[in-house]
């Protein structure tokens, strides 16, 4: 297994409107994005077989898109239709052909997966609740200087809430926190048993009545996190983020705050937009200043018990790179207290 075996997301649906071509990177591929006359998304290898420039420099026409420097003309399988040098002269040539990968849509979202097998393996995550009746979303983009890994931990993390999102999201009375552990087929699901509310001033809408809460984090192989809330009835909250690889050290997160909350879902939603932007924009600064010390000095991490979901995600994250399908691994399920 490798990390080109999964679907990546590249746009949101919204982004790519046809007769444009959008640049994008993953794993270090640089791509070329537009959809085909029919609308279907297209992703190419951005470099144009003649003298390599980049496509994602050019312009779609009529769903054919067109190199920026000479002017050749690539169709949806990155076979070149036409040379404006050759003229009528132009004939076909399977030798003539950019590299393409396969695309989908999915959730409002445009998905690549850069695999070289004929049909990739996997489908992409599909998004919860997304546009169910009831449920309203707010989704947001952000580049983190950091890798998928420490992204991925750091949004199923709790312990730094306290310290990096005061106020917002967690007030910090040294409360005594249960969680249980696993991993198993490649997730990894940490369930918290005795979570009181303690979630700064979105304590009086979310429970007022203090219900018991339901709180479960999840981390799907390779790189998706799930964060759910269920404070009180109509009061169900999930925040998913799907962090895309651009580079080693350059990560595009796509995160949509998912929530059920009765009649005041409509009402809700600029502050949950708010408030998502405002504490993701705290993790970016937490997460680059992280990467500047990994930079300098290597990553060597100490672990407490409280980091026990990290180390079952980066043995994942370590198998898939080593080439070992994570789903192999044996399941673990550790009971943890730790104090926030
Ligand atoms: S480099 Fe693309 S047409 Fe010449
Ligand atoms: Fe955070």
């Amino acid at each position: 297994m490798k990390f080109e075996d999964f679907w990546y997301v590249v746009a949101l649906s919204k982004q790519l409107k046809s007769n444009q071509v959008l640049s994008r990177q993953v794993l270090g591929e640089w791509l070329a994005i537009f959809r085909t006359k029919n609308g279907k998304p297209v992703a190419l290898q951005d470099r144009c077989t003649h003298r390599n420039s980049r496509l994602s420099c050019g312009k779609v026409q009529q769903g054919y898109l067109q190199c920026p420097y000479h002017g050749w003309v690539y169709d949806e399988s990155g076979g070149v239709v036409s040379i404006p040098s050759e003229g009528e002269n132009f004939k076909p040539r399977a030798s003539l052909k950019a590299k393409q990968y396969h695309t989908c849509e999915q959730d409002g979202f445009i998905y690549v997966c850069l695999t070289e097998e004929i049909k990739p393996q996997f489908s992409p995550f599909s998004m919860p609740y997304y546009q169910q009746p009831g449920w309203h979303y707010v989704r947001v983009v952000h580049r983190f200087n950091n890798n998928v890994t420490n992204c991925a931990e750091n949004f199923i993390d709790i312990p730094h809430t306290v310290s990096v999102h005061p106020g917002i999201f967690r007030k910090s009375y040294q409360q005594k926190l249960e969680m249980t552990v696993t991993r198993t087929q490649g997730t990894v699901i940490a369930n918290y048993h005795n979570e009181d509310t303690n979630l700064g001033w979105w304590t009086r809408f979310l429970n007022p009545s203090h219900h018991k809460i339901y709180h479960s984090d999840r981390f799907f192989m390779p790189n998706i996190t799930s964060v759910e809330y269920q404070f009180a009835p109509r009061r169900h909250l999930f925040i998913t983020s799907q962090s895309v690889p651009e580079t080693e050290t350059s990560t595009l997160v796509y995160t949509d705050a998912t929530f059920s909350y009765g009649i005041w879902s409509y009402l809700a939603t600029p502050f949950v937009s708010y408030t998502a932007k405002r504490i993701i924009g705290q993790d970016v600064k937490i997460l680059q200043i992280q990467q500047e010390v990994i930079e300098k000095y290597g990553e060597k991490f100490a672990h407490t018990q409280a980091d026990t979901i990290h180390v079952f995600v980066e043995s994942i994250r370590k198998a898939i790179a080593q080439g070992k399908d994570p789903r192999t691994l044996p399941d673990k399920t550790i009971e943890v207290t730790f104090w926030v």
